[in-house]
């Protein structure tokens, strides 16, 4: 499947090193032209000999080195490249990419590639939770770098935590995606995300727990695969992808009037949002007074409910929606799919540990118009929001 593809594996230095002679191999076997360039450190797990038997090409460790550079140079293996892909990533690489250091070959090489980059990162898990290195990591992922976020387990530290390099199939098959896509060329993806805040008065508002990691990850997604995004967002602390329009609402009102404006344009709308059904009757101009009262009542009436009203004009559109529930799943989830028109529905069980709002993962559920289910693992948002655009690109015109 990869046949043809030309693949620069960059290996740093940790112990998770010899894992990449597995993902060597399974590249190799999978028919991709494989460079390693190594950084000194790594060649101090494994050696060059390993990788080069493995890949049958000479491994890349120095910079400045004469003969490699007369053959091949680290512009122009930079410019060969379909992939780089970094298994393991350190710390220390990931945070030199983020603040622009080049400093060897492989740091070079990734600042001068036009092609997709994956970082498989593998670390001590107080290291991976260190602001700094998830500060520089949300940073790469904004201009549109790739990350495999690293597994649970026992660390070679000696700690427990998040920090292991994923399984080399694992990471092969993260590669094996994005060598694949561009399955959304030509295409106009629209995805709203974050919550809605109704406000009550200046320092009040109605809201939710929605963060936009779910929303953000689907137009992320589309964008690496040669989409358009138009992202509009409810307030959110994530920064705004590189390579996507974001429009940045407030109230529900807001986002209908923002989606509306746009949806013409749009071959497929994803409507991850959190969208308060609810506003405040009154929003009052000053901040509101206790007054001496005990008890205070919010008069609400309802918002527009946007996916509803696109499901009305839907024409040759994909629509998706989400339903987040915390009871009988199935049975409101279907009633969202048929009462809005929709093609596909995402169904979260918000109680569930680890799925629906603010956090990293998902457990969903993809309802289809057909009457198909399909229940899916515990998975990170970035996993979910790739096999969401899998299934909404089988559905659209012409696929
Ligand atoms: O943002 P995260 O922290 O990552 O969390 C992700 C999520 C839990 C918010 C997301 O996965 C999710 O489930 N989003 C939809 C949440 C929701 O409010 O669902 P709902 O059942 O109220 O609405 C159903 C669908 O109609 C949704 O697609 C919603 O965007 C849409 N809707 C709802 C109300 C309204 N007035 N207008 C709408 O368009």
């Amino acid at each position: 499947m990869l046949q043809g593809k030309c693949i620069i594996l960059g290996v740093t230095g940790g112990i998770a090193a010899y894992k990449a002679a597995e993902l060597l191999r399974l590249l190799v076997k999978a028919g991709a032209e494989v460079h390693v360039v190594m950084t000194r450190s790594a060649q101090e797990f494994i050696t060059p000999l390993t990788f080069q038997t493995l890949s049958g090409n000479p491994v890349h460790t120095e910079l400045f080195n004469l003969i490699q550079e007369q053959e091949i140079g680290h512009i122009s293996l930079a410019d060969r490249a379909d992939l780089v892909l970094v298994a393991p990533a350190t710390a220390n690489l990931i945070g030199k990419v983020a603040n622009g250091i080049c400093d060897d070959l492989l740091t070079t090489t990734i600042m001068a590639t036009r092609a997709k980059v994956l970082f498989a990162p593998a670390m001590n898990s107080n290291m991976w939770e260190n602001p700094i290195y998830q500060k520089n990591h949300a940073e790469l992922k904004s201009f549109g770098y790739h990350f495999i976020e690293p597994a649970y387990g026992d660390l070679a530290c000696g700690w427990q935590g998040q920090g292991k390099l994923p399984e080399p199939q694992k990471i092969f098959n993260s590669a094996q995606t994005l060598l694949a896509s561009n399955t959304l060329e030509g295409k106009t993806v629209l995805v709203t995300a974050g919550p809605t805040r109704e406000e009550i008065d200046p320092v009040r508002f109605l809201s939710n727990y929605s963060s936009g990691k779910m929303g953000y990850a689907v137009a992320c997604a589309a964008r690496n695969r040669g989409a358009r995004v138009v992202l509009i967002s409810g307030p959110v602390s994530l920064p705004e992808p590189e390579g996507v329009e974001t429009i940045q609402v407030v109230s529900a009102q807001q986002m209908y009037q923002a989606v509306m404006d746009r949806a013409g344009q749009a071959d497929l709308i994803v409507k991850a949002a959190a969208v308060a059904d609810f506003r405040p009757v009154i929003r009052d101009a000053q901040k509101v007074k206790k007054g001496g009262v005990e008890t205070a009542t919010v008069e609400l009436q309802r918002n527009p409910d946007i996916l509803a009203e696109l499901g009305k004009q839907k024409g040759s559109r994909i629509l998706v929606g989400f339903a987040a529930e915390t009871e009988q799943l199935l049975t409101h989830a279907r009633e969202k799919l048929e009462d809005k028109n929709l093609d596909m529905i995402v169904a979260n069980d918000v109680t569930q540990e680890g799925a629906g709002f603010d956090s990293d993962t998902n457990i969903v559920r993809f309802l289809t118009a057909d009457g198909k289910v399909e229940e899916l693992p515990k998975m990170t948002k970035a996993e979910v929001a790739e096999l969401l655009l899998d299934r909404a690109t089988a559905l659209l015109p012409g696929h």
